[in-house]
């Protein structure tokens, strides 16, 4: 059919045609924002699942969710050794302006603590000095003179406690909130996870209208949990999950049918044996059933006959991608990995808890301490994860089958 018109849309952060099956946890945002609006006790929400489930796109979702209702929002991405301030900073600054708070001598002051917060990076140790030159040079790129004395003692702990309570106090006197969004949270650096919390804290305490609401792998609880214990208790993990086949079929058909198409029963069937019900599967089969169909309604057929160069795809834009960001040494331990996870049935979501580290070594006729740094680095490149203690699993679905058919080819 037409590929002008069609509807699907694969790639990460890519806005589905229809967000199917996360009518739960939009509808429990919404209370979450009213209850924070109100000075009550409310744990934020953290969106955890694996990659391509669709974080990303229902975060988005829930940032809408805050604009409609007139909240100041920010969002930034966390990455691996990259210090939260700046990047904090002007998600906050975007959020202020949002807020444009009636009195402009409060925007003004608020703004200009965030000024003089951003500001305070410490210089990195170790920069080439072209580099260094580069980031003296920085300005935050906010409108307000500095107010020095708050938020910029350089303790990221005491100082997000004071900006957020400062800024959520400006929100509160406009009658609103201010909404932070967090993606790939499994980044953050200690020290900065340790601030949120104490900052998410004091203000739940206080009762101000300021939320963090985040998203990323499934050991994003772990993460946190390891630099304060109390974070269960401000924090609410909503896993998120590939859909039932209710929801991806509602996921392929409603976006056709706004074109005047449709799918038949069999072609959903069939696709959700090959999606297995991930959201980015749906859109990347959907796509190319789509363009090879003649006509509508989309067939079992058509869907068969689409396979291949939808998985020629996935196995460019979403495994290879991905693959290649590894080493030679952590392409050993990915392909053992994938050895080990053989026997698992089909469809491994994270609700597996992966397979041990001690069968990857025994595998690989090595020693379990000699394997640490390749399992480090993959985790810090976001290839796997480590839920529970001595135990391993791929973040990218159906991953360990596409290295098996890679090696067997
Ligand atoms: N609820 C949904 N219904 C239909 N399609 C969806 C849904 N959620 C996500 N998608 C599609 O799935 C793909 C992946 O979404 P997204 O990038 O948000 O995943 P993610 O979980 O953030 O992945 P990553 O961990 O790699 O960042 C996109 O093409 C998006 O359009
Ligand atoms: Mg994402």
């Amino acid at each position: 059919m037409d590929p002008v018109r069609n509807p699907y849309a694969p790639g990460a952060g890519q806005r589905p045609p229809e967000l199917a099956g996360r009518d739960t946890e939009l509808d429990g945002f919404d209370v979450v924002l009213e209850r924070i609006a109100r000075g009550r006790p409310e744990r934020s929400l953290v969106l955890i699942g694996l990659r391509g489930v669709g974080k990303t796109v229902l975060l988005n979702a829930l940032r809408s969710a805050a604009v409609r209702r007139r909240w100041g929002t920010g969002k930034l991405e966390a990455r691996p050794d990259t210090p939260l301030r700046r990047p904090l900073a002007a998600a906050l600054h975007q959020a202020v302006r949002e807020l444009s708070p009636a009195n402009k001598e409060d925007a003004d002051h608020v703004l200009g603590i965030l000024k003089s917060f951003a500001m305070k990076e410490p210089a990195p140790a170790t920069t080439t000095r072209g580099k260094s030159t580069l980031r003296d040079r920085w300005q935050p790129g906010i409108d307000a003179p500095a107010v020095p004395g708050r938020a910029d003692s350089g303790d990221i702990e005491i100082d997000l406690v004071e900006l957020f309570t400062d800024i959520a106090g400006v929100a509160a006197g406009a009658g609103r909130g201010i909404a932070v969004f967090i993606d790939e949270m499994q980044d953050l650096m200690p020290d900065d996870v340790s601030a949120l919390c104490a900052a998410c804290h004091e203000l739940g305490q206080q009762g101000l209208p300021l939320v963090v609401v985040g998203a990323g792998l499934p050991h994003v609880p772990a993460v946190l949990s390891a630099s304060k214990s109390y974070s269960e208790r401000l924090f609410r993990y909503a896993r998120i999950d590939r859909l039932d086949p209710e929801a991806a079929a509602q996921a392929l058909r409603t976006p056709a049918q706004e074109e005047g198409a449709d799918f038949t029963e069999e072609a959903l069937t069939a696709m959700y044996e090959v999606t297995a019900g991930y959201p980015y599967f749906i859109q990347a089969y959907g796509k190319v059933a789509w363009d090879v169909a003649p006509r509508s309604p989309i067939t079992a057929d058509d869907v068969r006959v689409a396979a291949p160069e939808s998985e020629s795809e996935l196995a460019v834009g979403f495994f290879g991608s991905r693959y290649e960001r590894a080493t030679p040494a952590e392409r050993e331990y990915l392909r053992a990995m994938a050895e080990v996870t053989a026997d698992l049935p089909p469809g491994v979501s994270m609700g597996d808890a992966g397979v041990a580290t001690s069968e990857i070594a025994v595998l690989l006729g090595r020693k379990p301490q000699s394997l640490s740094p390749a399992r480090d680095s993959l985790i810090k490149k976001g290839l796997i994860y480590s839920g529970e203690r001595g135990r391993i699993a791929f973040t990218v679905p159906h991953f360990g089958r596409y290295l098996r058919r890679q090696a067997a080819d």
